[in-house]
Protein backbone atom coordinates (compact mmCIF):
# COMPACT_ATOMS: atom_id res chain seq x y z
CA UNK A 1 0.00 0.00 0.00
CA UNK A 2 3.19 2.51 0.58
CA UNK A 3 4.16 1.88 -2.97
CA UNK A 4 0.27 2.48 -4.29
CA UNK A 5 -0.10 5.68 -1.85
CA UNK A 6 3.26 6.68 -3.75
CA UNK A 7 1.79 6.32 -6.67
CA UNK A 8 -1.43 8.23 -6.80
CA UNK A 9 0.48 11.07 -4.71
CA UNK A 10 2.74 11.23 -7.67
CA UNK A 11 -0.14 10.89 -10.02
CA UNK A 12 -2.11 13.22 -8.86
CA UNK A 13 0.47 15.90 -8.82
CA UNK A 14 0.56 19.25 -6.81
CA UNK A 15 2.70 17.57 -4.05
CA UNK A 16 6.57 17.35 -3.39
CA UNK A 17 7.30 13.76 -2.19
CA UNK A 18 10.21 14.51 0.26
CA UNK A 19 10.49 11.12 2.57
CA UNK A 20 9.77 7.64 2.56
CA UNK A 21 10.19 5.26 5.33
CA UNK A 22 10.47 1.49 5.55
CA UNK A 23 12.22 -1.05 7.59
CA UNK A 24 13.43 -2.66 4.48
CA UNK A 25 14.26 -1.68 0.83
CA UNK A 26 16.02 1.07 2.73
CA UNK A 27 18.12 3.36 -0.28
CA UNK A 28 16.27 2.60 -3.28
CA UNK A 29 14.27 5.67 -4.80
CA UNK A 30 10.65 5.68 -3.84
CA UNK A 31 8.98 6.39 -7.35
CA UNK A 32 11.53 3.20 -8.76
CA UNK A 33 9.39 1.18 -6.14
CA UNK A 34 6.19 2.41 -6.71
CA UNK A 35 6.39 1.68 -10.59
CA UNK A 36 7.12 5.49 -11.73
CA UNK A 37 9.71 7.75 -12.40
CA UNK A 38 12.53 8.41 -10.20
CA UNK A 39 11.32 10.78 -7.87
CA UNK A 40 14.59 11.98 -6.31
CA UNK A 41 13.80 10.82 -2.65
CA UNK A 42 15.12 7.60 -1.20
CA UNK A 43 13.51 5.13 1.37
CA UNK A 44 14.97 6.17 4.69
CA UNK A 45 15.01 3.13 7.65
CA UNK A 46 12.17 4.29 9.65
CA UNK A 47 14.83 4.54 12.93
CA UNK A 48 15.37 7.56 11.30
CA UNK A 49 12.14 9.07 11.37
CA UNK A 50 12.84 11.90 13.85
CA UNK A 51 16.10 13.60 12.36
CA UNK A 52 14.38 12.99 8.93
CA UNK A 53 11.36 14.91 9.95
CA UNK A 54 13.36 17.09 11.33
CA UNK A 55 15.27 17.85 8.61
CA UNK A 56 12.34 17.87 5.39
CA UNK A 57 9.43 18.76 7.81
CA UNK A 58 6.58 17.76 6.24
CA UNK A 59 2.95 19.25 6.01
CA UNK A 60 1.53 15.75 6.03
CA UNK A 61 2.78 12.02 6.73
CA UNK A 62 0.83 9.31 5.22
CA UNK A 63 1.12 5.84 7.17
CA UNK A 64 0.26 2.34 5.64
CA UNK A 65 2.23 -0.06 7.88
CA UNK A 66 1.51 -1.96 10.97
CA UNK A 67 -0.85 -1.58 14.16
CA UNK A 68 1.63 -1.15 15.85
CA UNK A 69 4.38 0.55 14.12
CA UNK A 70 1.79 3.01 13.53
CA UNK A 71 1.13 4.20 17.02
CA UNK A 72 5.03 4.31 17.32
CA UNK A 73 5.40 6.21 14.65
CA UNK A 74 2.47 8.94 15.52
CA UNK A 75 3.84 10.07 18.32
CA UNK A 76 7.25 10.69 16.26
CA UNK A 77 5.22 12.83 13.35
CA UNK A 78 3.52 14.84 16.16
CA UNK A 79 6.39 15.71 17.89
CA UNK A 80 7.74 17.17 14.49
CA UNK A 81 4.44 19.09 14.35
CA UNK A 82 2.79 17.07 11.27
CA UNK A 83 -0.40 16.23 10.11
CA UNK A 84 -0.88 12.09 9.61
CA UNK A 85 -3.21 10.51 7.10
CA UNK A 86 -3.47 6.99 8.46
CA UNK A 87 -4.96 3.73 6.53
CA UNK A 88 -3.00 1.26 8.45
CA UNK A 89 -5.87 -1.10 10.29
CA UNK A 90 -5.99 -3.81 12.87
CA UNK A 91 -5.35 -1.58 16.25
CA UNK A 92 -6.54 -3.12 19.21
CA UNK A 93 -8.81 -0.93 21.57
CA UNK A 94 -6.06 0.45 23.50
CA UNK A 95 -3.80 1.01 20.15
CA UNK A 96 -6.58 3.11 19.02
CA UNK A 97 -6.33 4.99 22.14
CA UNK A 98 -2.98 5.91 22.33
CA UNK A 99 -3.05 6.44 18.63
CA UNK A 100 -5.63 9.53 19.48
CA UNK A 101 -4.04 10.67 22.26
CA UNK A 102 -0.31 10.32 20.14
CA UNK A 103 -2.21 13.10 17.66
CA UNK A 104 -3.97 15.52 20.15
CA UNK A 105 -2.07 17.92 18.77
CA UNK A 106 -2.38 17.97 15.28
CA UNK A 107 -4.78 16.87 12.91
CA UNK A 108 -5.03 13.20 11.18
CA UNK A 109 -7.82 11.19 8.79
CA UNK A 110 -7.87 7.86 9.74
CA UNK A 111 -9.42 5.44 7.86
CA UNK A 112 -9.51 1.64 6.92
CA UNK A 113 -10.20 2.08 3.72
CA UNK A 114 -9.99 5.15 1.34
CA UNK A 115 -11.52 4.12 -1.46
CA UNK A 116 -14.61 6.28 -2.29
CA UNK A 117 -16.75 3.47 -3.23
CA UNK A 118 -16.49 1.93 0.31
CA UNK A 119 -17.00 5.11 2.19
CA UNK A 120 -20.26 4.97 0.20
CA UNK A 121 -20.58 1.40 1.07
CA UNK A 122 -20.51 1.99 5.11
CA UNK A 123 -22.64 5.01 4.62
CA UNK A 124 -25.40 3.09 2.51
CA UNK A 125 -24.80 -0.02 5.43
CA UNK A 126 -25.96 2.31 7.86
CA UNK A 127 -28.92 3.15 6.23
CA UNK A 128 -29.97 0.45 5.40
CA UNK A 129 -29.81 -1.32 8.94
CA UNK A 130 -31.80 1.77 9.65
CA UNK A 131 -34.38 1.11 7.83
CA UNK A 132 -34.93 -2.92 8.40
CA UNK A 133 -34.41 -3.23 11.56
CA UNK A 134 -35.46 -6.77 13.26
CA UNK A 135 -33.75 -8.17 10.09
CA UNK A 136 -30.50 -10.85 10.43
CA UNK A 137 -27.59 -9.05 10.20
CA UNK A 138 -24.40 -11.14 8.28
CA UNK A 139 -21.19 -9.32 7.17
CA UNK A 140 -18.68 -11.39 4.74
CA UNK A 141 -15.23 -10.40 4.34
CA UNK A 142 -12.86 -11.77 1.90
CA UNK A 143 -9.31 -10.93 1.08
CA UNK A 144 -5.47 -12.01 0.27
CA UNK A 145 -3.90 -14.88 2.20
CA UNK A 146 -1.00 -12.76 3.42
CA UNK A 147 -3.73 -10.25 4.96
CA UNK A 148 -2.13 -10.01 8.59
CA UNK A 149 -5.78 -8.80 10.26
CA UNK A 150 -9.25 -10.05 10.58
CA UNK A 151 -11.67 -9.34 10.25
CA UNK A 152 -11.09 -6.58 7.82
CA UNK A 153 -10.95 -2.85 9.17
CA UNK A 154 -13.62 -2.23 6.73
CA UNK A 155 -16.24 -5.09 7.93
CA UNK A 156 -15.07 -4.01 11.86
CA UNK A 157 -16.60 -0.04 10.54
CA UNK A 158 -19.50 -1.50 8.56
CA UNK A 159 -20.22 -3.26 12.22
CA UNK A 160 -20.12 0.46 13.61
CA UNK A 161 -22.16 1.66 11.43
CA UNK A 162 -24.99 -1.25 11.37
CA UNK A 163 -24.38 -0.98 15.80
CA UNK A 164 -24.84 3.03 15.33
CA UNK A 165 -28.39 2.79 13.53
CA UNK A 166 -29.73 -0.51 15.32
CA UNK A 167 -28.06 0.03 18.81
CA UNK A 168 -25.47 -2.11 21.13
CA UNK A 169 -25.09 -5.48 19.58
CA UNK A 170 -23.62 -8.88 20.14
CA UNK A 171 -20.69 -9.67 17.36
CA UNK A 172 -19.70 -12.76 16.72
CA UNK A 173 -17.17 -14.07 14.24
CA UNK A 174 -17.70 -17.28 12.75
CA UNK A 175 -19.93 -19.74 13.95
CA UNK A 176 -19.24 -23.64 14.93
CA UNK A 177 -20.76 -26.05 17.17
CA UNK A 178 -23.94 -25.41 18.80
CA UNK A 179 -24.43 -21.49 18.13
CA UNK A 180 -28.16 -20.86 16.72
CA UNK A 181 -28.20 -17.74 15.77
CA UNK A 182 -29.46 -15.31 18.68
CA UNK A 183 -32.05 -12.28 17.91
CA UNK A 184 -29.76 -9.14 17.70
CA UNK A 185 -26.73 -10.36 16.58
CA UNK A 186 -24.46 -9.40 13.76
CA UNK A 187 -22.41 -12.37 12.10
CA UNK A 188 -19.06 -11.47 11.15
CA UNK A 189 -17.26 -14.03 8.60
CA UNK A 190 -13.53 -13.74 7.25
CA UNK A 191 -11.86 -15.70 4.66
CA UNK A 192 -8.69 -15.58 3.73
CA UNK A 193 -7.57 -16.72 0.07
CA UNK A 194 -5.08 -16.11 -2.24
CA UNK A 195 -4.61 -12.78 -4.13
CA UNK A 196 -8.30 -11.54 -3.39
CA UNK A 197 -8.27 -7.81 -3.23
CA UNK A 198 -11.36 -7.29 -0.58
CA UNK A 199 -14.65 -8.03 -0.82
CA UNK A 200 -17.17 -7.15 1.97
CA UNK A 201 -20.93 -8.08 1.52
CA UNK A 202 -23.88 -7.22 4.18
CA UNK A 203 -26.96 -9.06 3.99
CA UNK A 204 -29.83 -8.37 5.37
CA UNK A 205 -32.02 -11.00 5.70
CA UNK A 206 -36.06 -12.24 7.23
CA UNK A 207 -38.34 -14.66 6.41
CA UNK A 208 -39.07 -14.59 2.76
CA UNK A 209 -36.14 -11.85 1.77
CA UNK A 210 -33.04 -11.28 1.78
CA UNK A 211 -31.37 -7.54 0.55
CA UNK A 212 -27.02 -7.44 -0.30
CA UNK A 213 -25.00 -4.13 -0.31
CA UNK A 214 -21.56 -5.71 -1.92
CA UNK A 215 -18.44 -3.80 -2.66
CA UNK A 216 -15.40 -5.52 -5.15
CA UNK A 217 -12.42 -3.87 -5.18
CA UNK A 218 -10.63 -4.86 -8.52
CA UNK A 219 -7.20 -3.62 -7.68
CA UNK A 220 -5.58 -1.57 -4.54
CA UNK A 221 -5.80 1.44 -7.18
CA UNK A 222 -8.84 1.96 -5.49
CA UNK A 223 -7.63 1.90 -2.14
CA UNK A 224 -5.44 4.76 -3.28
CA UNK A 225 -7.99 6.83 -4.56
CA UNK A 226 -9.18 8.80 -1.76
CA UNK A 227 -5.23 9.11 -0.29
CA UNK A 228 -5.01 12.96 -2.55
CA UNK A 229 -7.86 14.20 -0.99
CA UNK A 230 -7.49 13.23 2.47
CA UNK A 231 -3.66 14.79 1.96
CA UNK A 232 -5.49 17.98 1.46
CA UNK A 233 -8.31 18.19 3.69
CA UNK A 234 -6.05 17.40 6.53
CA UNK A 235 -3.16 19.96 5.16
CA UNK A 236 -3.48 22.98 8.29
CA UNK A 237 -6.27 21.33 9.78
CA UNK A 238 -6.31 20.12 13.89
CA UNK A 239 -8.21 17.11 15.23
CA UNK A 240 -9.10 13.87 14.37
CA UNK A 241 -11.22 12.90 10.89
CA UNK A 242 -12.40 10.44 8.47
CA UNK A 243 -12.89 9.56 5.19
CA UNK A 244 -16.48 10.72 5.63
CA UNK A 245 -14.94 14.31 6.53
CA UNK A 246 -13.10 14.30 3.45
CA UNK A 247 -15.60 13.13 1.05
CA UNK A 248 -18.60 15.09 2.75
CA UNK A 249 -20.74 12.19 3.35
CA UNK A 250 -21.84 13.13 6.65
N1 LIG B 1 -6.96 2.12 4.38
C1 LIG B 1 -6.93 1.40 3.26
O1 LIG B 1 -7.54 1.77 2.23
C2 LIG B 1 -6.13 0.12 3.24
C3 LIG B 1 -6.08 -0.69 2.10
C4 LIG B 1 -5.28 -1.82 2.11
C5 LIG B 1 -4.55 -2.13 3.24
N2 LIG B 1 -4.65 -1.34 4.35
C6 LIG B 1 -3.87 -1.57 5.57
O2 LIG B 1 -2.61 -0.91 5.39
C7 LIG B 1 -1.59 -1.64 6.11
C8 LIG B 1 -0.49 -2.04 5.15
O3 LIG B 1 -1.02 -2.93 4.21
P1 LIG B 1 -0.08 -3.65 3.12
O4 LIG B 1 -0.96 -4.58 2.39
O5 LIG B 1 0.70 -2.64 2.38
O6 LIG B 1 0.86 -4.48 4.10
P2 LIG B 1 2.38 -4.94 3.84
O7 LIG B 1 2.68 -5.90 4.94
O8 LIG B 1 2.56 -5.34 2.42
O9 LIG B 1 3.19 -3.59 4.04
C9 LIG B 1 3.46 -3.04 5.30
C10 LIG B 1 4.79 -2.31 5.15
O10 LIG B 1 5.06 -1.63 6.38
C11 LIG B 1 6.46 -1.78 6.62
N3 LIG B 1 6.75 -1.49 8.03
C12 LIG B 1 6.86 -2.36 9.05
N4 LIG B 1 7.16 -1.70 10.17
C13 LIG B 1 7.24 -0.38 9.84
C14 LIG B 1 7.51 0.80 10.55
N5 LIG B 1 7.80 0.75 11.86
N6 LIG B 1 7.47 1.98 9.89
C15 LIG B 1 7.22 2.03 8.57
N7 LIG B 1 6.96 0.93 7.84
C16 LIG B 1 6.98 -0.25 8.46
C17 LIG B 1 6.75 -3.21 6.18
O11 LIG B 1 8.13 -3.42 5.99
C18 LIG B 1 5.96 -3.26 4.88
O12 LIG B 1 6.72 -2.77 3.80
C19 LIG B 1 -2.31 -2.84 6.74
O13 LIG B 1 -2.68 -2.48 8.06
C20 LIG B 1 -3.55 -3.01 5.87
O14 LIG B 1 -4.62 -3.65 6.51
C21 LIG B 1 -5.41 -0.23 4.35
Amino acid sequence: MGRTAVKSVLASGGFDVVAGFDVCAVGTDIGILAGCEPAGVCVSDVSEIAEVLRTVRPDVVVDFSQAQACVKNSKTVASARANMVIGTTGFSKGELGQLKKNLAGVGAVISPNMSVGVNVFWKLVGKAAENLKGYDVEVVEAHHRFKKDAPSGTAKKAVEAIKAAVGESRVVCGREGDCMRKAGEIGVHSIRAGDIVGEHTVMFTTLGERFELRHVAHSRDSFASGIPAAIRFVKGRKGIYDMGDVLGLR
